[in-house]
């Protein structure tokens, strides 16, 4: 028997999961002696028997992403942390702490299994985040700020701290401060399209160019939005907590339904994370334009 499989909790998951991570990101096979899961191109990995129930709820959760693996590896997944009345902050940017503790430890993990994560300007701004993996073992992701306009400043810590490299995307029309800034290795300048909105099929290609393809995008809520609305979401994690904001910074906004027959319904789970529930939506084909 393989040695990590004679162990069974979380603690020996882990590792097995930041392996494949690692695979993928190498582009090796699924699979080879030593991987100790089974694995079907059409089902993907599979755990044996042996691993406790909360190993089992931690592969279920992440094997739509663990199963990223050679050409599947173009996959974007994003997290909203929320109320039960759908905000992910207070009106004022106070999102410390929506979520629990576990929802934390999540986060940190779907960084460390991701090539790159993605936050928009006001997050950036607001939260000034290290966008590291504090919490969990694992590599730092790349980490990407969305900000056309430069509104965030120049000693935020994801551009000074030095902890991993950072990539600033901005409007084409600030390419040239913003190279001065970073130097040009470092800006993904993008035209903005007719609704003024940068291309996110765009971004996705400038950083899968850059070896970055499976994206974490970590918010907020216009970000996500964002990345839904123009169809560049597989997958998204909503963690509600039992708290309720009241009139807070909005979470997932998608085209509006006039009749609940417009609702869209997207195939879903769900999981206990802590006190908050966490649900796993599956965006690959929800229409949400
Ligand atoms: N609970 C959670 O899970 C969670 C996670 C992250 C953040 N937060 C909280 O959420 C709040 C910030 O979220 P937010 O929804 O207000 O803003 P956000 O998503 O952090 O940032 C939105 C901004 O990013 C830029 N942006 C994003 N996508 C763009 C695109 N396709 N094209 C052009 N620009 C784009 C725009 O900047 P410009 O305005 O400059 O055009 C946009 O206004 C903060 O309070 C933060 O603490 C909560």
């Amino acid at each position: 028997m393989h040695a990590a499989a004679r162990r069974s909790g979380i603690d020996a998951l882990w590792p097995l999961c930041l392996a494949l991570a690692q695979r993928r990101r190498e582009g090796r096979p699924a699979l080879d002696d030593s991987v100790p899961l089974h694995w079907t191109a059409a089902a993907g990995y599979a755990l044996p028997p042996g691993w406790d129930a909360d190993a089992q709820a931690l592969f279920a959760l992440l094997k739509p992403l663990l199963d990223r693996q050679g050409a599947a590896a173009d996959w974007t997944i994003a997290q909203l942390g929320q109320s039960l009345d759908g905000c992910i902050a207070t009106h004022c940017g106070d999102a410390f702490y929506v979520n629990g503790p576990e929802g934390l430890t999540h986060l940190h993990r779907l960084r460390a299994l991701c090539d790159a994560v993605i936050v928009g300007a006001s997050t950036a701004l607001l939260d000034n985040p290290q966008l590291t993996t504090r919490h969990v073992a694992g590599p730092n992701p790349v980490r990407v700020v969305l900000d056309p306009r430069l509104r965030v400043p120049a000693d935020a810590r994801v551009f000074r701290d030095g902890a991993a490299p950072t990539l600033l995307v901005c409007a084409s029309a600030c390419r040239v401060p913003a190279e001065a800034r970073l130097g040009a290795a470092n800006v993904v300048a993008l035209a903005p399209g007719a609704d003024g909105q940068l291309p996110l099929p765009a971004l996705r290609a400038a950083l899968t160019e850059r070896g970055l393809r499976t994206l974490f995008v970590e918010g907020g809520g216009v970000t996500v939005s964002q990345f839904a609305q123009q169809a560049c979401l597989d997958r998204l994690h909503l963690i509600v907590a039992p708290v309720v904001i009241g009139a807070g910074r909005p979470g997932l906004q998608v085209r509006r339904a006039d009749a609940m027959a417009q609702a869209l319904r997207p195939p879903t789970r769900t999981f206990a994370m802590g006190g908050d529930v966490l649900w796993d939506l599956d965006l690959a084909d929800a229409g949400l334009r």
